[in-house]
């Protein structure tokens, strides 16, 4: 059920759970996309005069408070962005949570301190997960999941939270599924997907999947040695997955039986070390031993764009190079321009890229969707059951 499905939440205590996982140097958070994304449920439910109980993970503390991964940088952001006051809890289920939850008045908000400071959140059994997520319940009436970017985890907070209090999606969620469903059931064509990152183990199911839908897969980043190593290239000091080399040349004859385009850069831009310095372009089939590759080359990167453009549905995973440095940024810069020209739907999946595109000086308006979810958007497009969706469901993962 929505939140509409709630009824009258004026009152309620509503415990939201929100995807605030972001990159921060400090207390300075580098790219607030996932705070922004999650303000329209938030304000919806205080707008409703809800008592509104945020919670959230940073990082992977392991169960064990550390300030550095302190979610109050984020209440601020939050509050900034609300343009109104975010009490903030120092503890999740503890005293200072329980006295906020109760001083809470109407249409107020609060953030409780990372939920994965507390080992119950993220433990594999079912029986610790459950006893946190219990206490978690005994702060809230009513629980709206709106973390897209975590649903694809088994924790307390995503998962056994839903079957202890009246749950309902988010609009965040909603929004992504809607984008995603309409990915893998029912896309325009021609649909190009254009995979980027450093690693093939990373994206096996996406690709699995994939092959039998997208019309074209484009491949750069790190992982794009190991298919032209699986061509038989030299890749010279570039990444490798040896492990996945059969993998990979098994997806390039796949590719080719089902009709699917499947592309590799022809050109590559390297440099003798990983360093903004000396860089140059060479022909893909001809990389000198003593070189890694750190970006797709200007051909490439301009054949990539053409296929874009030319498509009505495209999804995009993964940095095409080291787009952190200048000298390697062009690739990831011309696949981000030409989804921005795309005549159709165009999906910018994960944290990574998202923060790569704003990087990079473009705005979230410019495309048809940013996910806010890396791995979750990638395991949802793998057909993969997730456990934060399916519980609101119905069902068990
Ligand atoms: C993400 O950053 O992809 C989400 O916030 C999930 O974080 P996790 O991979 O640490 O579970």
């Amino acid at each position: 059920q929505t939140i509409d499905d709630l009824g009258d939440l004026r009152g309620k205590r509503v415990l939201v759970r929100s995807d605030l996982n972001v990159p921060l140097d400090g207390r300075t958070i580098t790219d607030d996309g996932r705070v922004r994304a999650s303000v329209p449920t938030i304000k919806r439910l205080a707008d409703a005069g809800a008592r509104v109980l945020v919670t959230a993970h940073l990082g992977r503390p392991d169960g064990v408070p550390n300030q550095d991964y302190s979610l109050a940088p984020v209440a601020e952001r939050l509050a900034e962005l609300l343009g109104a006051p975010v009490l903030f809890a120092n503890d999740t289920v503890g005293p200072e949570a329980h006295r906020i939850a109760a001083a809470l008045r109407d249409g107020q908000v609060a953030v409780l301190q990372n939920v994965r400071f507390n080992e119950g959140e993220t433990s594999k059994d079912d029986a610790v997960r459950g006893a946190f997520a219990d206490e978690l319940a005994s702060l809230a009436d009513v629980f709206v999941s709106d973390g897209f970017g975590v649903v694809h985890r088994k924790q307390a907070s995503v998962y056994d939270i839903a079957t202890r209090l009246p749950a309902a999606v988010g609009g965040l969620v909603e929004a992504e599924v809607t984008v995603l469903k309409r990915l893998t059931e029912s896309p325009e064509r021609p649909y190009t997907v254009v995979l980027g990152g450093s690693k093939v183990s990373d994206k096996l199911g996406v690709i699995d999947n994939l092959l039998s839908k997208a019309d074209n897969l484009l491949i750069g980043g790190g992982m794009v040695f190991t298919f032209l190593a699986a061509q038989g290239h030299e890749v010279g000091q570039s990444l490798l997955e040896e492990d996945q080399l059969e993998i990979a040349k098994g997806y390039i004859e796949q590719a080719e039986a089902q009709g699917v385009r499947l592309v590799l850069p022809t050109d590559i831009v390297v440099a003798p070390k990983f360093a903004d310095a000396d860089a140059s372009t060479v022909s893909a089939d001809a990389m000198p031993a003593d070189q890694l590759g750190l970006d797709i080359g200007p051909a490439s990167a301009e054949a990539f764009a053409e296929i874009i453009r030319g498509s009505r549905t495209v999804f995009w995973n993964g940095p095409m190079g080291v787009f952190e440095m200048s000298s390697f940024a062009a690739g990831t810069k011309a696949v981000a321009q030409a989804l921005t020209e795309v005549d159709g739907l165009s999906v910018v999946g994960g944290g990574d890229s998202a923060a790569a595109v704003r990087q990079l000086g473009f705005s979230d308006d410019q495309f048809g969707h940013i996910s806010t979810g890396g791995g979750a958007s990638l395991e949802y497009l793998e057909g993969k059951t997730l456990p934060g969706l399916a519980i609101l469901e119905g069902n068990d993962a």
